[in-house]
């Protein structure tokens, strides 16, 4: 990664597992394993989709990283270096905090860096540049997902996985749905889901040169809600500068 990291979280050594309990289901040292709401399957499953261009050797930045599970797993697949990044969920505002992502940290011995910082506030300045850079289960959750969407790719260097809720993707034309209130997936803080088309013009409006999507490999059933996953799909997009 290039500029300077101010503010980087160190790796507490007292890490207690998380009290109001886990995201990711990681598998940690001696078998044990952490009973994530989002299933051990679902997230190898997606691993293979979001890692299909390899990491290794390449600086990684994990956007919303929570538990860390692809923090980790890119170092697991020899990143040189990983920062995952988060705040909503980490700094007790959101659903959960950075317990179990320290706690993983400290299992693992890993030396993924850490941030607590918003997507608003992402940029060269802050974070460093990145070649690749995961932005997975985000977007929707953000009020402007297309300033969101610029702040992730102000810090992708060379690629840019999206992986998001889709809407109307059999409309014509580049198209964002509104979900009201709790509308998708019984969740207040899912605000848009724009179609394949839209994502992938905002994404070359940013830079991008090649795009290449592919559905998500478990969207029905989906591993939360299969019955409230009805009216969207998911995609994950990978776009090269
Ligand atoms: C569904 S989780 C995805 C976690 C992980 N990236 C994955 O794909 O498994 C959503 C992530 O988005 C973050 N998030 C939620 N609302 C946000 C918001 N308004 N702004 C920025 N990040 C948000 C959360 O902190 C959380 O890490």
């Amino acid at each position: 990664m290039d500029g300077a990291l101010p503010g980087l979280d160190m790796d507490p050594t007292q890490a207690q597992a998380p009290a109001g309990g886990w995201f990711h289901s990681l598998s940690l040292p001696g078998g044990e394993t952490t009973a994530g709401v989002k299933p051990a399957e679902v997230l190898r499953t997606e691993a293979e989709v979001v890692f299909k261009h390899p990491v290794a050797g390449k600086r990684v930045l994990d956007i919303g990283a929570w538990d860390g599970f692809f923090a980790f797993e890119a170092e697991r697949r020899g990143a040189a270096e990983v920062l995952a990044t988060d705040h909503f969920c980490w700094s007790g505002e959101g659903w959960g905090t950075k317990a179990g992502f320290d706690y993983a940290h400290r299992r693992l011995g890993s030396r993924v860096m850490s941030l607590d910082i918003d997507v608003p506030q992402i940029a060269p300045e802050t974070t460093g540049v990145h070649d690749v850079v995961l932005f997975l289960g985000v977007l929707y959750h953000v009020k402007d997902p297309l300033q969101a969407l610029e702040r992730a790719a102000s810090v992708a260097g060379e690629l840019l996985v999206v992986e998001t809720c889709t809407a109307l993707d059999v409309l014509p034309w580049p198209t964002m749905r509104y979900y009201e209130g709790r509308e998708l997936g019984d969740d207040p803080t899912n605000f848009w889901a724009p179609n394949r088309r839209c994502l992938a013009a905002m994404a070359r409006d940013l830079g991008f040169k090649r795009i290449e999507m592919t559905g998500h490999p478990v969207t029905k059933p989906h591993w939360r809600a299969p019955e409230l996953y009805w009216k969207h799909n998911r995609v994950f997009m990978h776009a090269w500068r």
